[in-house]
């Protein structure tokens, strides 16, 4: 079985500490250089410019941002750097955090204030006389604290700093689609959804950075496959079915399928509300190949609990031997028409990797218990 094994530095960090920054950032160069190239200008012609990041929540926004300032800004420009997450924190908060962090940047003591409107000038004060430019970083922008972030962002222009507005599309659309308000930015950069094989990349890659004896190809390629098929490819969702996973994985448990499912069962939970035993129940009526196919598939997942995907071919010869045990004719055309039916079901899954290897959501006892019942009653009925 391929493993993907852990790297010598490991660390389960890496799924457990909301603001780690990988190594390397995988598939984002892209907008990583447009984000680098808007610095640059602005660090060589000396005035300050204010980006906004955005994507769907759980694309990777955080990292992407923390990425930018914490390895690229200090390895390129000489800047001070300060990062707030703003979330679920109310504008006090956020601007004494700002006045810390540049405080400290200084290496200048705080004097303590509670006081708003003086925790806003002592930081302008601190930022205006600072010793080097600062890159802000300010993260989870929403309704609630964007009028701080427009005046950080409005202060900045002035002392030649620069911002970066970090905030998801939901957010993204009702503060700059507005007629109402007004954010100030130069620039945007969006960040995408990724495809399978760069998703299956990030989570291999988090895989080595984190797990201690690392996982096998096949569990890897199934989380991928469930968060494509079910989670619009979100990295986050694959960091959080890791964070299940790396508690067994580590007491040296083995990582099987079943285990698979109910890391990720919180994505997948309304196709657990199908009554399998209903669907089946229809779209076996008669079809008594369908059955069988659906039988020997799951026969297959059972026996093998650590594999997650059976590809065609194993799947043809496992029907040719249980159609010869049965003496049922066997015609491949019918395989196929099954496999479709069941496909178009959602009882049975094309992994986005390969056509050619399919995979089931739900448990393969419970489908097989269903299978097995509903062909015993039609081979009664005839
Ligand atoms: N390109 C990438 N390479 C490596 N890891 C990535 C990449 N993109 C995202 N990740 C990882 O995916 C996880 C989620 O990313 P992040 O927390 O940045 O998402 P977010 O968009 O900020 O989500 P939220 O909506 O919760 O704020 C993190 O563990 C992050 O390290
Ligand atoms: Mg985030």
């Amino acid at each position: 079985m391929k493993m993907v094994r852990p790297q010598p530095n490991r660390s389960s960090r890496g799924l457990f500490d909301p603001y780690y920054v990988p190594d390397k950032l995988l598939h984002r160069d892209r907008e990583m250089d447009t984000m680098n190239g808007a610095y640059k200008d602005s660090f060589d012609d000396e005035y300050g410019i204010n980006c906004l990041v955005h994507g769907i929540s759980g694309v990777g926004m955080t990292v992407f941002s923390r990425y930018f300032l914490t390895k690229l800004v200090p390895q390129n420009f000489n800047a001070h750097t300060v990062y707030v997450d703003a979330k679920h924190k109310d504008t006090l908060e956020i601007i004494s955090e700002l006045n810390d962090k540049i405080h400290r940047e200084e290496n200048k003591p705080i004097t303590v204030a509670f006081d708003l409107d003086v925790l806003w000038m002592q930081f302008k004060r601190t930022a205006t006389g600072a010793k080097k430019r600062t890159v802000f970083v300010i993260d989870n922008i929403d309704e609630t604290n964007e009028e701080v972030y427009k005046k950080l962002a409005r202060l900045s222009k002035e002392i030649k700093a620069s911002t970066i507005g970090v905030l998801n599309s939901h957010d993204y659309r009702m503060l700059t689609k507005l007629p109402a308000t007004h954010m100030s930015y130069d620039h945007e950069i969006a960040l995408d959804t990724y495809t399978q094989s760069q998703l299956y990349d990030i989570v291999r890659m988090r895989v080595e950075d984190t797990f201690p004896l690392g996982l096998t190809e096949e569990i890897v390629r199934y989380i991928t496959d469930l968060v494509v098929e079910f989670d619009a490819s979100k990295p986050k969702t694959t960091v959080e079915a890791l964070k299940a996973l790396w508690p067994l994985a580590s007491r040296g448990q083995e990582i099987d399928s079943d285990s698979v499912r109910s890391a990720t069962a919180a994505i997948t939970t309304f196709a657990h509300d199908n009554d399998y035993m209903d669907i089946i129940d229809t779209i076996s009526l008669n079809d008594f190949m369908t059955l069988l196919v659906l039988e020997a598939f799951c026969e297959h997942l059972m026996h093998y609990k650590t594999e997650t995907y059976i590809d065609r071919g194993t799947l043809n010869e496992l029907i040719v031997i249980k159609c010869e045990e049965l003496g049922v004719k066997h015609v491949p055309q019918d395989i196929d028409k099954s496999l479709q039916t069941l496909i178009f079901q959602s009882i049975v899954f094309e992994s986005g990797y390969s056509q050619n290897l399919l995979y089931t959501l739900a448990p393969p006892e419970i489908l097989y218990d269903a299978a097995v019942s509903f062909r015993r009653e039609l081979a009664r009925r005839k």
